[in-house]
């Protein structure tokens, strides 16, 4: 309007104002009523496609609904408006059905027929087995049933707990069903997805190690399924390259839960300290922590990725004391500055290092608890710096400066080239799980009672260092020196 300010209100800005109201409100009005015939048309068309599906399974025309794994679809039960209640009443009814988890017996291990064994380890002894029903090629393992006289094993107890609660993840191996021999006591079997590989295996058969985009996969693969379990408060306490699972396709399978459990935030105190092979125990546990969290896995996984770069285990210790002086002499010795409260760990005062001199300027002191750049350069003389970064955080000695297994998923290594190798491309292995077979020795999962504690008497002597220190009481090893007794 010429000459009246835009702000000002007049009879026909107010009548100008009702109608592009209404016109707003029709136009929602029709857009509802036009999303709301395109579902009424969707879910038209979905009940359609469904039923046809049921007629074509055979499904509801035989009453097999539960067979189908599937909840019975809503059946109209009433008489419809032309039918007489006469042919109401003669036509068959159907209950509706629902499949319903719940508890039953377990099924007999005659429904599989034993192929081949595959391995005997500390819990459980494996077979290759095939289901007579589908003649599908599963994995049997026999639960050791060691102590029978204290109950059903905790660790079988676990192991069964675990792996259903892990039940779909693509990087934990499927656990099928339990199954029983004739001794329903004894004779527990586990009823597993078949692999044609173990990690251990594979790579010994192997003359060259994996490539730099295979371990990344490899990797990516293991990590995934440790942070699916971290992420529900499961710890596995045993990774090794022996339990892990590689199929012909290069996909990795988490296997072996039977020092797997549950824990809380804060850690139970009451947890085992002796956990985790020997080789891939993390210096915590080593040092006798009474408490420990999902780091110690991460600690396997620090030494499993160098395992697969080397294609040899990284810290192949043949007891406590050795093992922890092959990490150290990798890694360097724990410091002040890189492990805070390393010295509050029960066996940290059988260690001495080197007295701080007198007469040293912070800085000096400083450098002095400052661990010297971790030597795995020249260990891993192809590894890229991310790769290098990487493996030192997963190497960490303090547990608190370990990466999380999320943390590891967002590292920078898995994004530089070689990117990780797809897994359809990865070359396929003769299969050794296939035969009989024998492995080189390497140290088993800890079996209960047989915790070292460093200043314990043996033999009526002391803990023997004399094989890596000289046979002093007091020797040298990477910058550190152990104190007998
Ligand atoms: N699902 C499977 N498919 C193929 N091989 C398997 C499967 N599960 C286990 N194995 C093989 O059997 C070996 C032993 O299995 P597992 O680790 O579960 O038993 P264990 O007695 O707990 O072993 P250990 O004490 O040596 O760690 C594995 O290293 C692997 O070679
Ligand atoms: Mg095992």
């Amino acid at each position: 309007m010429a000459g009246s300010s835009r702000w000002a209100s007049s009879a026909a800005d107010k009548a100008e104002e009702a109608r592009r109201k209404l016109e707003k409100e029709e136009k929602k009005k029709a857009k509802l009523e036009k999303q709301r015939k395109l579902e009424e048309a969707e879910e038209l068309r979905q009940n359609e496609a469904a039923a046809a599906r049921d007629t074509a399974a055979g499904i509801g025309s035989n009453g097999d609904e539960e067979a189908s794994g599937r909840p019975a679809k809503r059946r109209r039960l009433s008489t419809d408006n032309n039918a007489t209640s006469d042919e109401a009443s003669q036509r068959p009814r159907k209950l509706l059905r629902f499949a319903a988890p719940g508890w039953g017996p377990c099924r007999s291990v005659d429904n599989y027929e034993p192929l081949n064994r595959i391995e005997e380890g500390s819990y459980g002894l494996v077979s290759r087995g095939r289901e007579l029903a589908t003649g599908d090629i599963v994995a049997l393992k026999k639960l050791k049933m060691d102590n029978l006289a204290d109950g059903f094993p905790i660790t079988a107890l676990r192991e069964i707990q675990t792996l259903r609660a892990s039940a779909g993840q693509t990087h934990i191996v499927a656990l099928r069903e339990v199954v029983l021999g004739t001794d329903p006591i004894n004779d527990v079997y586990l009823v597993m997805d078949f692999l044609e590989h173990d990690l251990k295996t594979l790579q010994e058969e192997m003359s060259e190690p994996f490539l730099p985009s295979e371990v990344k996969t490899l990797l990516l693969q293991l990590v995934s399924a440790m942070d699916f379990l971290h992420e529900r408060w499961i710890l596995h306490r045993d990774l090794k390259t022996s339990n892990i699972l590689m199929n012909n396709r290069g996909q990795l399978k988490i296997a072996d839960f039977g020092m797997a459990r549950y824990v809380s935030e804060p850690p139970p105190k009451n947890l085992t300290q002796l956990v985790v092979t020997l080789w891939y125990r993390a210096p915590e546990l080593l040092l006798g922590a009474e408490q420990y969290d999902d780091k110690i896995d991460m600690w396997s996984v620090g030494c499993i990725f160098g395992e697969l770069l080397k294609k040899e285990p990284l810290f192949m210790g043949k007891n406590e004391v050795d093992e922890l002086s092959k990490i150290f002499t990798l890694c360097g010795p724990p410091t002040l500055h890189s492990w805070p409260t390393f010295r509050r760990l029960p066996n940290a005062r059988h260690i001495q290092f080197p007295p701080t001199p007198p007469n040293l300027t912070p800085t000096e002191v400083k450098s002095m608890t400052t661990p010297s750049p971790l030597p795995l350069r020249t260990h891993f003389p192809l590894l890229t710096n991310s790769g290098t970064a990487l493996l030192s955080a997963l190497l960490s000695l303090d547990p608190l400066t370990r990466p999380s297994a999320s943390e590891v998923l967002k590292h920078p290594y898995f994004e530089e080239i070689p990117r990780p190798k797809h897994t359809s491309m990865f070359p396929t292995f003769p299969s050794k799980g296939a035969m009989e077979r024998r492995r080189r020795w390497s140290p088993n999962a800890p079996v209960r009672g047989e915790a070292v504690d460093f200043g314990k008497e043996v033999d009526g002597g002391k803990v023997d260092f004399a094989g890596i220190f000289g046979g002093n009481s007091e020797a040298g090893g990477a910058g550190f020196a152990l104190r007998m007794g």
